[in-house]
């Protein structure tokens, strides 16, 4: 019988060309409008799970968006693994900075451009088709359940109440997850951490109607200058964020981790120069690895208020409004610091503008220890289809039903993600390197191997 890796080799293109099937519908979860298509994307995963060789597929519905399960028990003493993934995208506009249309996914330059191409689709994928390898190999020693979701995009709300409302049906020792980045594809890496997040809106309300800015400026407070003002005063000139009690869980990290964190290969220069930019910003004392990765930050996602049109219009609006983010650490919890950030921005709210803030969603950091056997096993795997051991990284960011998995099923999951962070995700152009693609179906036959035998 032919080997899973040798399969693999064989059906490369067909792998390929499945994945641009998925690629074609449009399932962004936030956009209602594609309500139909998230559905279509989420009955295609059925299908190829199935036509896999998946067994007890179907559809789970929720209130939102429906997640794909499916599964594979060859033994019951054997380990558990639940591979989640997402089947939902972001939205895709600006459009116009596309180079090709977003939901017509081309092969250029050893990449796939489209949205969705890492993030998740091309990532999750790969399971589903190293599963199909492992299959007809007759190699699968381990349980496979899979768990692919619609709404990771929009905050996987739905999806925790499914997974506290099926404990049973989502046992398993460990859950493999491909959703995140390698640092380059000569060195690779694993992240054992991801940040928890904090997302809302505010608002601020003036007059009760847009107003001439000569006549009334000077006079009524500008809810846009207003919202700009309130803004910064969240940041002290060492960029530390300023609202009483946020740094107050934080969990530092020891001088060894620290140092440690210092070795990871990062090239500052080459950072700068890929971004455009000609110098790094963040909290004072601490690198750009750790800015982006173990510090808490506040940032504004998008702001909006006034005039926007082509040329000028003398206005003082009536509203500003802004969506802000703040990513968080292990040990803060995002629901105390959503409360923190709404009592402080009500509390810095001038005379004249009525302030008001809402809620999105949030979830919390995680962390995975490197001594773990499904550490190491996802280790091993890497070293052995990269020829180098994976470097430990801290990512950051956001899964939040991952701290959940962990709370309400008490299981662990490894990061073994395989796209690179100048992949564009979340950006016009997403795009997905081909090796990145087949390397990641190469290494996931390894990880159950070596997860089946570590557990022996
Ligand atoms: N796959 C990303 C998260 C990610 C990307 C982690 C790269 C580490 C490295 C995920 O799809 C995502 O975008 N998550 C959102 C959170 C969600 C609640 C909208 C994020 O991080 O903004
Ligand atoms: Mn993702
Ligand atoms: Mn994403």
């Amino acid at each position: 019988m032919q080997s899973s890796q040798q399969y693999i080799q064989e059906n490369k293109d067909r792998f390929l060309n499945e994945l641009l099937e998925i690629l074609r519908i449009p399932s962004i979860s936030a956009d209602p409008a594609c309500a139909g298509d998230v559905r279509k994307a989420a009955e295609w995963v059925a299908q190829n799970l199935k036509v896999s060789g998946a067994e007890n597929v179907r559809l789970e519905e929720t209130a939102g968006h429906p997640i794909v399960y499916g599964e594979k028990l060859v033994d019951p003493n054997a380990p558990t693994v639940l591979v989640y993934g997402h089947y939902d995208v972001q939205p895709a506009d600006p459009l116009h900075l596309w180079d090709s249309p977003p939901f017509e996914p081309v092969v250029k330059d050893g990449a796939i451009y489209g949205r969705g191409t890492c993030d998740d689709k091309g990532q999750f994928f790969m399971h589903v088709k190293a599963f199909e390898a492992m299959l007809k190999a007759g190699e699968l020693k381990c349980n496979v359940k899979f768990m692919i979701e619609g709404e990771e995009e929009i905050g996987s709300d739905h999806l925790g109440v499914f997974v506290k409302a099926n404990k049973d049906l989502l046992s398993a020792d460990v859950i493999l997850i491909s959703d995140t980045s390698i640092i380059a594809n000569d060195i690779p890496s694993i992240d054992v951490g991801l940040r928890g997040l904090s997302y809302l809106e505010v608002k601020v309300q003036g007059p009760n109607k847009d107003l001439h800015s000569g006549v009334y400026g000077g006079a009524v407070a500008n809810p846009v200058n207003i919202l700009c003002q309130m803004i910064a005063s969240l940041q002290d000139e060492f960029n530390r964020i300023t609202i009483p009690g946020f740094y107050e869980d934080v969990e530092e990290l020891s001088a060894t981790d620290r140092a440690a964190m210092a070795q990871t290969p990062f090239d500052l220069e080459n950072y700068q120069k890929e971004l455009g930019i000609s110098a790094v910003h963040g909290e004072a004392g601490y690198s750009t690895l750790e800015r982006a990765s173990i510090r808490p930050t506040l940032d504004v996602n998008g702001i909006w208020g006034g005039y926007i049109g082509e040329g000028a219009k003398t206005v003082l609006p009536s509203v500003a409004n802004a969506k802000i983010s703040m990513r968080l650490v292990p040990n803060q919890s995002s629901e105390k610091i959503t409360e923190l950030f709404t009592k402080h921005f009500l509390s810095i709210a001038p005379k004249g503008v009525q302030v008001t803030v809402t809620p999105h969603h949030g979830g919390e950091a995680y962390v995975m220890p490197t001594d773990s056997i499904a550490y190491q096993a996802a280790a091993e795997a890497m070293e052995k289809t990269f020829g180098s051991t994976p470097v430990p990284t801290r990512g950051g960011g956001s899964i939040p039903i991952v701290a959940l998995f962990e709370k309400e099923l008490g299981i662990k999951s490894v990061l073994m993600g395989f796209g690179l962070d100048s992949d564009d995700i979340h950006s016009p152009n997403e795009h997905y390197g081909l090796f990145n693609f087949y390397k990641g179906i190469e290494t996931i036959p390894y990880f159950f191997d070596n997860y089946y035998r570590l557990n022996q």
